[in-house]
């Protein structure tokens, strides 16, 4: 059994198993130089070859317990035939949604467009590197990618006034994610991926009472999907605050923490294991300061099962040596 798989399945407390979240990306100089090659970021996602090259470029690396694949939550959108461009220095723009369009696409030609996710994992699978080790696949969550399938760009900190107005359009959206998601996950599963996480990281934008209808109610269907395929899931409601009721309601496999929310109340709260929470900007500061939190959140868990890894994603500005650093300060504790 994996590391990590102890951890979630036999609450294993003693072999701090670590990945984190983006770690293949723009941190890695060996990244930067295939992108610069490859200025679209779609096509590079659909490159099986060189996408499985960049999955495995952290294991190669790192001491870490999962490979993370190479891909992007809106991959979906773009198999549903919106368009989905990435603008250096603004991030991802969306093209108008054509509800006669998504409603009418089916799952061949949705499974065609996304077949190169399914071949890199397989080839990732397959690879020495993940002897061992999760292969990890993902999705962003059904109301994040409303979100930006709706806003058409990332929200920042706030959504507009009149993002609700169209709530024939966005039940139709729900319901069509729900159904192309799950396609999605069991693709992805019968690939080879052993864990599957859910991102929805815009959890955070919502207010209290529209929880149940966006959050756990969209949530909780693709959860027991996962778990009725023998698959761990994995949940990040980044910024949620109520990461207790969250548990409650959805009842992931792990979940997973931000920077923002306290670890000590996490431990006194939740029963379930529990992944992440370090802020991503401790890399970027000295290593005394990065061992420091490190550590602190190491002591916290020490007799919770617990994933070492972020509250958020790896920042381009990190240096590797750090990253280096911190999977070895997680491994020799
Ligand atoms: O974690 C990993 O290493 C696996 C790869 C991965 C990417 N995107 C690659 C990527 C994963 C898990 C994602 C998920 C994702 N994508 C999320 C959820 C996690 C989160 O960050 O909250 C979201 C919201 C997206 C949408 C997205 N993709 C945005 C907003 C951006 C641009 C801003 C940014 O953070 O880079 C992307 C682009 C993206 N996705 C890059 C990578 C490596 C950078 C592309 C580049 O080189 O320009």
């Amino acid at each position: 059994m994996t590391p990590i798989q102890n951890c979630i399945i036999n609450k294993k407390t003693t072999n701090n198993p670590i990945w984190l979240m983006r770690q293949a990306g723009r941190y890695l100089p060996e990244f930067r130089k295939i992108r610069k090659t490859n200025p679209n970021f779609i096509n590079l996602c659909l490159n099986h070859n060189i996408a499985s090259e960049i999955t495995l470029q952290p294991l190669k690396r790192f001491e870490l317990d999962a490979a993370i694949i190479f891909s992007d939550i809106l991959l979906v959108p773009y198999g549903l035939n919106q368009e989905v461009e990435f603008k250096k220095d603004f991030g991802p723009i969306l093209g108008s949604i054509n509800l006669d369009e998504i409603s009418n696409i089916n799952e061949k030609d949705f499974l065609k467009k996304l077949n190169p996710v399914y071949k890199l994992i397989k080839k990732v699978r397959k690879n020495i590197l993940t002897l061992n080790k999760d292969v990890i696949g993902f999705i962003g969550g059904p109301w994040t990618l409303l979100v930006y399938m709706i806003n058409k760009h990332s929200p920042k900190k706030k959504i507009t006034k009149d993002f609700f107005k169209n709530k024939i359009l966005i039940k139709k959206i729900l319901i069509i994610l729900e159904k192309f998601l799950k396609i999605h996950i069991n693709q992805q599963i019968k690939s080879g991926a052993t864990i599957i996480q859910i991102f929805d990281s815009w959890s955070g934008l919502l207010e209290e009472k529209d929880l149940p209808t966006y959050v756990y109610k969209p949530t909780i269907n693709l959860v027991n999907y996962i778990k009725s395929l023998n698959i761990p899931v994995i949940c990040f409601p980044r910024g949620i605050k109520n990461y207790k009721k969250f548990c409650e309601n959805v009842k992931p496999d792990v979940i997973s923490i931000d920077y923002d929310v306290d670890p000590i109340s996490i431990l006194k709260e939740i029963q379930i294991p529990v992944q992440g929470g370090l802020n991503p900007k401790a890399l970027l500061t000295d290593k005394e300061n990065l061992k420091k939190e490190t550590l602190k959140y190491l002591n916290i868990f020490k007799d919770h099962p617990y994933i070492f890894n972020l509250g958020h994603g790896v920042v381009p500005k990190t240096d590797p040596m750090k990253v280096d650093y911190l999977v070895k300060l997680v491994k020799n504790y």
